[in-house]
């Protein structure tokens, strides 16, 4: 068995090999702890991944790798988010989870909990992949492994939209706006950390990182909603599209009046 983690370990490693920033050196030694490399061998042994390619992005809490999976002679790029139980802001996330009915039983570990926010990732893209937001087509979780769509090509991800240079914003405004409503209206979720930061741009907005994403019951998720909608109305706004106030686009969302609980958000 151990033998076989190593091969998992050198295909990892090889892809490692292949960056060429220190830091990302380490951060990938750090992430692949033998249970998760026990993961990898499992999701590798029933055929949800073939090989690990490299890093594609590495997070103070979290790594995406570019991973391909054979189908029918098909090969497929998928991107492989791995949480790392070491570095995890237990505090920070537990806001998130707590309360929210899918994670009741929730231990209080830090593993747990890195499980938990994994899990969470996964439902939430579901979710919102349910209700037509472009999200990527998530795959399959297994404790801190999320595998997922690939968005971009070749192993490199597309732009985040902050880097896209998007040649007419306004129609991509309409279309992440819309993304809000339907992710309120039909999967009855806030994003909650919303941003150009956490949307990618290939053709078309695709909404990623959505671990912290809540529930409408969530105590916070009216706040969450109006945070997210000014970071994107100021984004928007800053790019020259004319943009409605927090306060009418809150209501288009809601049908409610804004009133912060909590405007320290
Ligand atoms: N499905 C995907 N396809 C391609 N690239 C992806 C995918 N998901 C994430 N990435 C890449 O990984 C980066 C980090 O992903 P994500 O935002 O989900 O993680 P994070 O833990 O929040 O990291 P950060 O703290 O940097 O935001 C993204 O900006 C993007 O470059
Ligand atoms: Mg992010």
């Amino acid at each position: 068995m151990d033998k076989r983690i190593d091969r998992i370990d050198r295909k990892i490693d090889k892809g490692r090999i292949k960056r060429k920033r220190s830091e990302d050196l380490e951060t990938t030694q750090a992430v692949i702890d033998k249970r998760t490399a026990m993961i990898l061998y499992d999701l590798i042994n029933r055929g949800y991944l073939d090989s690990m390619k490299g890093v594609v992005a590495s997070g103070k809490e979290s790594n995406v790798y570019w991973a391909t999976a054979e189908e029918n002679g098909v090969t497929r790029n998928l991107a492989v988010k791995i949480y790392r139980t070491s570095t995890m802001d237990f505090k920070r996330i537990w806001v998130y989870i707590q309360g929210d009915p899918r994670f009741t039983k929730v231990k209080r570990d830090t593993r747990s909990i890195v499980y938990a926010w994994a899990e969470k990732e996964f439902k939430n893209l579901r979710l919102a992949d349910e209700a037509g937001v472009r999200v990527p087509k998530p795959i399959v979780w297994r404790g801190n492994v999320l595998v997922m769509e690939f968005i971009g090509e070749n192993g490199v991800s597309a732009p985040r939209l902050r880097e896209a240079m998007v040649e007419d914003p306004e129609p991509v405004f309409k279309i992440v706006f819309d993304y809000v409503v339907k992710l309120y209206e039909k999967a009855e979720l806030v994003h909650a950390d919303l941003s150009e930061y956490n949307i990618l741009y290939w053709d078309e907005p695709v909404i990623i990182d959505v671990s912290q994403g809540v529930l409408l019951s969530h105590h916070l998720a009216l706040d969450f909603l109006a945070r997210d909608l000014r970071n994107i109305l100021r984004y928007f706004s800053s790019l020259g599209v004319e943009v409605p106030s927090l306060e009418e686009a809150y209501k288009k969302v809601t049908g409610e009046e804004l009133v912060w609980r909590q405007e320290s958000l």
